[in-house]
């Protein structure tokens, strides 16, 4: 690796363009330290910092991290307040992203979040819209099936109002309703912890991801993990359904 030219890989690394990363584990992390959850919380959006930095090292030019699920909710509310308090000071820090050149971007569904919130989501997007060096997503009370069940709502709105009619509905339109609207799909999903599930994080957009497993917890996660799982990334075969 020619670290002192600047690059981290060589050419003959495919790096992929966006990455999705299920930050899990912050749970078990602080379990096993004998402490209360929300210190793996803590620890957790400390790793995820230094492992966005560094994607942007690598070259990637989307990196998507699911930080809370429309699931999640059922969670203790002592443990989901804490989860939207780091948010909250978090997002001030998201704010040191931009001086990197970094474009921020949320999704999932807001209106459930507290206004506060709302507006500093809102700020960072606007604010940062313009910055090309890489786009970091945040998925915020994200679900893929709630962000399927929103993309038809838009559309049968639209057709209600003699906007669009069955032959209009195409994959195209569909992805141009999601969240996720002008960003590429999904190339890899990396799932720290030992889980080896989706949990309902981009179903849409992971039709043809590859995804990478490891036992390590999130707060552990390490500049190298994410190395290793573009490395194993780029010598996977992919296919699209062809041969
Ligand atoms: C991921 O870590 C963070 C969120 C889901 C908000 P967990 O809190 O799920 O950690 P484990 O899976 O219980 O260890
Ligand atoms: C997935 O982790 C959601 C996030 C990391 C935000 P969970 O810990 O909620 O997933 P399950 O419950 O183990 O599937
Ligand atoms: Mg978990």
């Amino acid at each position: 690796m020619a670290k002192k030219s600047g690059k981290v890989f060589d050419d003959s690394v495919l790096v992929p363009t966006h990455v999705g990363v299920i930050m899990d584990g912050n749970g078990r992390w602080a379990k096993k330290r004998g402490l209360p959850r929300k210190f793996g919380h803590r620890e957790g959006a400390k790793t995820f910092r230094a492992i966005a930095r560094h994607a942007k090292a690598l070259g990637i030019s989307y990196i998507t991290f699911y930080a809370f699920s429309t699931e999640n909710w059922k969670r203790p509310k002592d443990e989901v307040d804490a989860i939207m308090d780091l948010f909250e000071k978090y997002l001030d820090e998201v704010r040191d992203f931009m001086d990197e050149n970094i474009r921020v971007r949320f999704i999932g569904d807001r209106t459930m979040l507290k206004p506060v919130l709302q507006q500093k989501m809102k700020k960072v997007e606007e604010d940062s819209k313009d910055f090309d060096s890489m786009t970091l997503v945040l998925a915020i009370n994200y679900g893929g099936r709630d962000e399927i069940a929103h993309a038809v709502k838009s559309i049968v709105t639209d057709a209600e109002n003699g906007k669009l009619s069955c032959d209009d509905v195409t994959e195209s339109l569909i992805q141009s309703r999601l969240y996720t609207e002008e960003i590429p799909d999904v190339d890899l999903i990396i799932r720290p912890s030992g889980e080896q599930r989706l949990s309902n994080f981009l179903i849409w957009q992971a039709a043809y991801a590859e995804y990478y497993f490891t036992n390590i917890l999130w707060p552990d996660f390490s500049k190298k993990d994410l190395e290793k799982a573009v490395l194993t990334f780029s010598e996977r075969n992919r296919r699209f359904g062809g041969i």
